[in-house]
């Protein structure tokens, strides 16, 4: 039951994004000037609501756009109604609905859809990750030389050692290619699908990662805070990857690595 209210809310918030996708919508600004909501996130939010609200009134809430709605209950329903919101607003067909659902501190359901490329990703605690119904698992790739990466950047930067440019400077001059979408739910999916070797962010937010991150880890991967600690969507750090270039991407993302430094 669970999981048929988490596939029918995903598909709900997709289907509103499908409706305005290249439309008219207005927009507006949030901290940081490219940051930005639109229309359709609120309307987005608005329908993933219903479903859960019409199933499951009494659990837990954390949305973007809403915030918190708290509620005495083992469940939380993290939600972003859209993921890649400046890729949306610009027609980019590279945004998402990212739905996860946490029980008593434990994510155990996961659902990431982009309804324009048509990929639904899916995980449950222990019983592995489908796309579109089909087994994924991560890549084999053993060193990060050889990897193909991904990354994002925070609305406003963060100057601090290793931060998001040192790092990207860090690889680059290491000829490794490290690609930048623009949906951190999407980039977690395509390491889950083995498209990406790794995945690593300065500044992200429990509804970016909430789904993603379970989903990576059913398929195999592995996902971390920046000192290498299991993961949190509750703090900013993410590094996420196969498993197999982990130790050595998060010396990386530490300035430690002795051939990729500055
Ligand atoms: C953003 C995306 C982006 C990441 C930002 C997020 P939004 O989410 O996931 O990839 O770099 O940090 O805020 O604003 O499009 O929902
Ligand atoms: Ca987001
Ligand atoms: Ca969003």
């Amino acid at each position: 039951m669970l999981k048929s209210t988490l596939i029918k809310a995903v598909e709900a918030g997709a289907a509103v994004m499908q409706r305005y996708f290249q439309g008219e919508f207005t927009i507006s600004n949030k901290e940081g000037i490219n940051n930005l909501v639109t229309e359709a996130d609120h309307a987005s939010e608005k329908a993933i609501f219903e479903v859960i609200k019409t199933d499951y009134p009494d659990h837990y809430i954390l949305s973007e756009e809403a915030g918190a709605i708290v509620m005495d209950s083992d469940f939380k329903w993290i939600i972003d109604p859209i993921d890649g919101t400046v890729n949306f607003a610009h027609g980019l067909p590279l945004c998402c609905v990212s739905v996860a659902i946490e029980q008593n501190g434990e994510m155990i359901l996961g659902a990431v859809y982009n309804p324009f490329i048509k990929e639904f990703f899916f995980a449950q605690r222990g019983y592995g990750a489908t796309l579109n119904d089909k087994k994924i698992t991560v890549s084999e790739e053993t060193s990060v030389a050889k990897s193909c990466l991904v990354t994002g950047f925070p609305y406003t930067y963060l100057d601090l050692p290793n931060s998001p440019l040192d790092v990207f400077s860090r690889l680059i001059r290491g000829g490794v290619p490290v690609r930048r979408l623009g949906s951190a739910a999407m980039d977690l999916c395509w390491v889950a699908a083995g498209r990406f070797d790794g995945f690593y962010e300065h500044k992200l937010q429990a509804w970016d990662s909430a789904a993603g991150f379970l989903i990576v880890e059913e398929a195999g991967g592995r996902v971390s805070d920046f000192a290498g600690d299991r993961y949190s969507p509750y703090q900013p750090h993410i590094i996420a990857t196969n498993g197999k270039i982990h130790d050595e991407l998060v010396e990386v993302v530490n300035g430690r690595h002795k051939h990729f430094v500055k």
